[in-house]
This record gives C-alpha cells, structure tokens and sequence, in this order.
C-alpha cells in the first residue's frame, strides 16, 4: 500500500472505518501558518452526511483531535497529526461481504492482495470515511493558501441525469454553499434533491461530476514531466474512493474539436497576458498558465446498493445473490465536494512549495 502523496507537503492518511479512528499525518507544512482545530472543523462539516439528501445514516459528530505541530495557533513546522474517532459504528453486516464480496466495492480484490487480512469492517481502509483524513490534510493546505492569495471551491455539475448549467468561477466561489447539495443553481438542486430520493426510495444509487477551480495560481506552476500539475493533481482526485474519472477544462470535449477550436487565444488584460476562454483549463505542459485551474471529478454511483445483485459465494464457488442492508449513501457526490477541493488543496500546496511560491515560514 502507499498512504502517503506529496514531496515537500507530504500527507499520509491512516485508520479504518471501524477501528477507532482516522486521520491524517501532514509533514512539511510550513511554519507561521494560522491553524486552530476550528479552522480543520468547518470543512469536516462539510463533509459529515448529517442534513445531506441521500446520505449514510451513520451519525459521526467527527471532531477534529490536533494532535501536534501547533504551538500557540501557529504551525510549529513539525508534523501536524489530526484524528477524528468512529464513535458510531456497526460492523454485523460486513462478515457477509467477506464470503460474498459486493459488486462495485474492493471487497474481492482486497481479500485477494492481503490474503484474508485486511479489515473488512465497514469496508476498511476502503472505506469513504477516510477521506475524513484528506479533508483534514486539505484544510491545512488550504490555510498556507490563502495566505497567498490562492482560493479553491468545487461544486456539485451533475447528479444522476441532472446537469446544473454551467458557472464561472467567481459564481461558484459565491454560490457554492448555498445549499447542502453544493449546486450553484439553485432548481438543478432540487432536481437533483428529487433525483436522489427516487435512487433511494428504489433501494438504488446514483453518481455525479464535481466540479473544482483554483483561483489566484500564477503561471509556471507544475513540475513536468511527471509531476506536472495536470499529472499530480489526477492522481491525488483518483486516490478518491468512487472517482472514475478527472478531465481538465473542456476535457474529452477538446479532443472532438478542431485545432483551430480548442486552442484558447491569448490575450492581454493590462499587462497581464491571459487566455480569450479557458478550454485547457488553466494547464498547459503540465504548468499553470495564470487562468484559473479546471477539473472535474466523475463519481460512480454508490457500490452498496438495497437492490438483490448477483456476487460469488467464495467458500463455495457457486453463484450467489446478495442484498445488501446497512448504512450507505445513496449519492456519495455532496459529500464529495469537500473532499475534492482538499486533495486539490494539498497538491497545490506541495506544488507551490515546490516551486518557491509557497514559503518555508508565514510571517
Ligand atoms: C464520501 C464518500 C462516501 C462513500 N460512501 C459509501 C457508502 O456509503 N457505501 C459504499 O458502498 N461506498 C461508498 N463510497 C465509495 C466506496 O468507498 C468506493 O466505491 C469503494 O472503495 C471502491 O473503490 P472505487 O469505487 O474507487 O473502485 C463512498 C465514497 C466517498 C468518497
């Protein structure tokens, strides 16, 4: 396994889902940086199911413990190790799944690679709890960030069927709270509210795109070949349980288009050169080019559905049916917004420094 991402801004997450905790080892992070448990809390918040349409019924009050790294309120430079406890936990429906592995989940895979040793407790290590870890890890970066003048929201583009129109990023930067759903259009949400119940109400799921922009990048950021921008940031958005896809700007739009129609021109806004639109997103040879950063992230539907599906009985090898019950999100994508702009947030944050735009100490 490999739990950690990042050079210089290394996160590494830990814990399962009904062990006692998950959390987050952040090394790297600069010093002088304005971090209270507070700070860490208000995007936990926005991850937890608890008002989310379509959301697990597990109630986790998920209160960030900082553990070290802070003196004063300030990063110390030294690692800044966060936690949150399980607290409400029911393991009795996942023995099941050891012997009949769920479609959709890692549950064969994992008993493949760690010989049956592997926790299988509410899916483990594969679990969408430990993204807890990443929203902590997310929440530190984003403190560095915004300390020079870097700001990342994501919102919710689709869900199910339903796509909200599009929104530039100074919209999204307004509206993307405004409702539990993170969707800048307000009737979209609704359809999407209605979308989500109907998934539920047939024992069924469904999936979505995430949208994410980073605002106030100067160009020139990125480290090619391998880990340029474009590169890094996919891999940390795929390290995202459910995620099946990451495209930047027009994306797979581009590559249906003509030359002529998918280069962005350049342009001058006073001295500054800029882009006329935005269709490669803000990326270019895996460097930032000074337009704000694009991508967005695919989710699946939710693997752990009510509906009877067709699994393997694995003690003897024959066909078996599987109904699963348990807690489960019938839409895993609001709860994923937050969790895409902290994976967004930690890269750029590992970039900068990287780079020399972040500094080693916040004065
Ligand atoms: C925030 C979040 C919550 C999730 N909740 C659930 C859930 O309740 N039930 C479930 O089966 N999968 C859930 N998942 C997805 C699974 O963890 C994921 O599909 C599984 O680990 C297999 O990985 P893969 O889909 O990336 O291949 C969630 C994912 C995220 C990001």
């Amino acid at each position: 396994m490999s739990n950690s991402i990042g050079t210089l801004f290394r996160v590494t997450s830990f814990g399962e889902s009904h062990g006692q905790c998950v959390g987050v080892v952040v090394d790297g992070c600069p010093a002088g940086v304005r971090l209270e448990a507070e700070i860490v809390q208000k995007d936990l918040d926005r991850r937890r199911a608890v008002d989310q349409v379509g959301a697990t019924l597990r109630r986790e009050p998920d209160l960030v413990r900082l553990l070290s790294g802070v003196h004063e309120g300030y990063t110390t430079g030294a690692p800044v190790c966060m936690v949150v406890d399980n607290t409400d936990t029911d393991s009795r429906a996942y023995q099941e799944f050891v012997r009949t592995p769920r479609p959709g989940h890692a549950d064969y895979p994992a008993r493949i690679k760690y010989g049956g040793y592997n926790d299988p407790r509410g899916g483990g290590r594969f679990s969408g709890r430990i993204t807890a870890g990443f929203v902590m890890a997310g929440a530190v970066a984003r403190a560095v960030l915004d300390r020079i003048g870097v700001e990342i929201c994501a919102h919710t583009v689709a869900i199910g069927g339903v796509e909200a129109p599009p929104c530039d990023p100074d919209a999204i930067r307004l509206l993307n709270r405004q409702n539990s759903l993170s969707c800048c259009d307000e009737s979209s949400s609704a359809s999407m509210v209605a979308a989500i119940e109907d998934a539920r109400a047939r024992g069924d799921s469904i999936g979505g795109v995430v949208e994410c922009v980073v605002l106030g990048l100067p160009a020139g950021i990125g480290e090619p070949v391998f880990s340029g921008v474009d590169s890094e940031i996919a891999r940390a958005v795929f390290a995202i349980p459910a995620v099946k896809g990451v495209e930047f700007g027009a994306g797979f739009a581009l590559c249906r288009a003509r030359g002529s129609e998918a280069n962005d021109p350049y342009s001058l806004s006073g001295d500054t050169v800029v882009t006329a639109k935005n269709d490669s997103g803000g990326v270019l040879g895996g460097l930032t080019n000074g337009m704000p950063l694009v991508l967005r992230a695919g989710f699946k539907p939710t693997p752990s559905v009510r509906m009877a599906q067709q699994t393997v009985d694995l003690e003897t090898m024959t066909l078996a049916e599987l109904t699963i019950s348990g807690r489960h999100d019938a839409c895993i994508v609001p709860r994923a917004v937050v969790v895409v702009e902290a994976v967004v947030a930690s890269v750029i944050c590992d970039l900068g420094l990287r780079s020399g735009l972040v500094p080693r100490v916040m004065r």
